[in-house]
């Protein structure tokens, strides 16, 4: 048994996330999950919301809310959206909590001790019309990297360089839109990123395995040293975590908090204290994750993220271990994924453009779009979703497949063998070829799954859905139990014992149409182990209780209609459709 670590990116407070931000992080980092638990691995998946900073400032001011109240809503909304999703974390917890109060601070103050912070005057932009400092992404403006014209003062969301909001050419106001700023000189604390290059080469070089996605950003930032020049860990914001040292205000840095980007990523560990202390642990079982001297040198640690989020997790939030103290546990395994765009284009929250999280429970379950998502994963190049290729996803894989072999095989039996799964005649050359057949994609399916390779996964767990529908097809028990009812048993007993091994390895993906299934067969097949491509194989599939009482199931996919995906692309399409 190992013990598994998993992060997935915090989403903004900001309001509600749309489908593109759910399959960049907390969604295959969930697949990833449930895979790991379901092989009998420890795991601890932490998720939170990214509390600070200035989307959740600027979303409160639109919602005429404090921000406080404004976050403590949100985090409920989004809470309750990711259980609907099935999300499974062990911990969704806030950047806001006081558990990440404390440990910023001590963050910050053990880095001041090793001589990596400093404090210098900068020269910060200041609106005169809006009356106040404007950080981050209170200013937007041309990117200084790649020239484009929209880059926010932190970071370039096209080429993903990190900013700085005085780098910015032809900055303007995202409040006002003026572009009456004046620059005013003011100090701040300042990470001494530099000092670390050497350490993080060294750290980043040792990751041979990382997917070239993570390395080629990490390296492209690292080498050319815009990446690592000493950064700002502080602003001119009044919500967010104070700049204090020792329970006092740390001198010069008045009416200051720290960074968003510096809090936030602490969040992981403050969130895994707050889920210690949740379930009563013992205080020093937090460590057990994430200290090397206090057991997680045995830890594999992974996180999920969207490729906008590399460099800080590649070389920001790594600096601030490394130079914090040389025991924290650093990042094993990056999984970064490209955008998902929305019929073509961006999704867009103000354009109304693309479909959001609980837009989307409303109109299908969540399995449908978990399904899609994820056999759409944008791994190795964005990804593009249409009400098309949803609809063709749901109909063909999920109805045509495994919808109607389920829907078939319990329908006969309950018409035909009395409600009880029948017995039948020893297994015969179909079947076991059917396993064999089954045995040698599945370790390919488990393969991918354990190098998170998720587009891959998808198709060999289709190709076994195909392979137990072709199955039934073949062996035609309606026709058979006119001649030979033990013949027609066994097949209806095979069947059983397939579906309920397509339940257990489709979990991980569509979890609430795996817990449905199984539940045909009565309650004492859940929480199952991961099959093992170790065991012999025939065994799996005698799994299955002769005489288990079978009940029907109601609908388990239902079909998109043409109509319907006309209807569905003019509601979505954005106002300016
Ligand atoms: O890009 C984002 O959505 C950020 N809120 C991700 C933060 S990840 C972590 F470091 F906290
Ligand atoms: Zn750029």
């Amino acid at each position: 048994m190992k013990r598994i670590l998993i992060t997935s990116a915090l989403p903004y407070i900001n309001g509600i996330k749309h489908l593109g931000n759910l399959v960049g992080s907390q969604l295959p980092a969930d697949l990833y999950a449930r895979y790991m638990r379901a092989k009998g691995h420890e795991v601890a998946f932490i998720c939170a919301t990214d509390e600070h900073g200035t989307p959740a400032e600027l979303a409160a001011i639109e919602n005429q809310k404090s921000t406080e109240e404004y976050c403590t809503e949100m985090w409920q909304v989004q809470k309750d959206l990711s259980d609907r999703f099935f999300l499974s974390f062990d911990f969704f917890g806030r950047s806001s909590s006081s558990s990440n109060h404390e440990l910023t601070k001590q963050f910050a103050k053990n880095l001041d001790k090793n001589g990596l912070l400093k404090k210098v005057e900068e020269t910060q932009l200041y609106s005169i019309e809006d009356k106040r400092f404007l950080p981050d992404r209170y200013v937007i403006g041309t990117c200084p990297e790649c020239s484009y014209e929209r880059a926010r003062g932190d970071q370039c969301e096209h080429c993903t360089r990190q900013l700085e909001a005085s780098e910015l050419i032809n900055p303007r106001s995202v409040l006002s839109g003026t572009k009456n700023l004046e620059l005013i000189k003011t100090n701040h604390l300042y990470l001494m990123q530099s000092k670390l290059k050497d350490k993080l080469l060294e750290w980043i070089e040792s990751n041979k395995n990382w997917p070239i996605l993570t390395t080629s950003i990490a390296k492209k930032w690292l080498k050319d040293g815009e990446g690592l020049q000493d950064r700002s860990i502080t602003r001119d914001l009044n919500w967010g975590i104070p700049v204090e040292k020792n329970g006092k205000q740390w001198e010069g840095m008045e009416n200051k908090v720290f960074y968003v980007w510096f809090d936030a990523p602490i969040a992981y560990i403050s969130s895994t204290v707050d889920w210690a202390m949740s379930k009563n642990e013992h205080s020093d079982y937090w460590k057990s994750w994430w200290l090397y001297d206090h057991g997680a040198e045995n830890v594999h640690y992974v996180q999920f993220m969207a490729k906008d989020n590399i460099p800080f997790h590649t070389l920001s939030f790594p600096a601030t271990l490394l130079g914090a103290n040389s025991s924290w546990k650093l990042v094993d395994f990056i999984k970064g994924f490209n955008w998902l765009t929305y019929e073509g284009g961006k999704f867009s929250t103000s354009q109304k453009r693309g479909v959001f999280m609980n837009q989307a429970l409303d109109l299908f379950p969540s399995d449908y779009w978990r399904w899609w998502l994820l056999s759409n994963a944008p791994e190795t190049s964005d990804a593009d979703f249409t009400w098309q290729s949803f609809q063709s996803s749901v109909n063909k894989d999920l109805a045509d497949v495994l919808g109607n072999f389920v829907s078939r095989l319990t329908k006969f039996t309950l018409s035909k063998f009395g409600k009880l799964i029948p017995k039948g005649t020893e297994y015969g050359q179909d079947e076991l070829d059917t396993i064999s057949e089954i045995e040698k994609v599945f370790g390919k399916y488990d393969d991918a799954m354990t190098r998170i390779e998720i587009r891959k996964a998808t198709s060999y767990l289709r190709k076994i859905w195909s392979i137990g529908n072709e199955y039934l097809q073949r062996s035609q028990p309606w026709m058979v139990i006119k001649t030979n009812e033990a013949e027609a048993a066994k097949i209806i007993r095979f069947g059983f014992n397939l579906m309920l091994f397509i339940s257990d390895i489709s979990d991980p993906f569509i979890p609430e149409t795996a817990k449905k299934i199984k539940e045909c067969i009565g309650n004492s097949y859940s929480n199952r182990q991961w099959p093992s491509v170790k065991q012999n194989f025939v065994s799996i599939f005698e799994n299955v209780e002769v005489g288990e009482k079978v009940s029907p199931i109601e609908n388990l996919f239902t079909k998109i209609e043409d109509g319907y995906v006309l209807d569905l692309e003019k509601q979505f399409g954005g106002i300016d459709n």
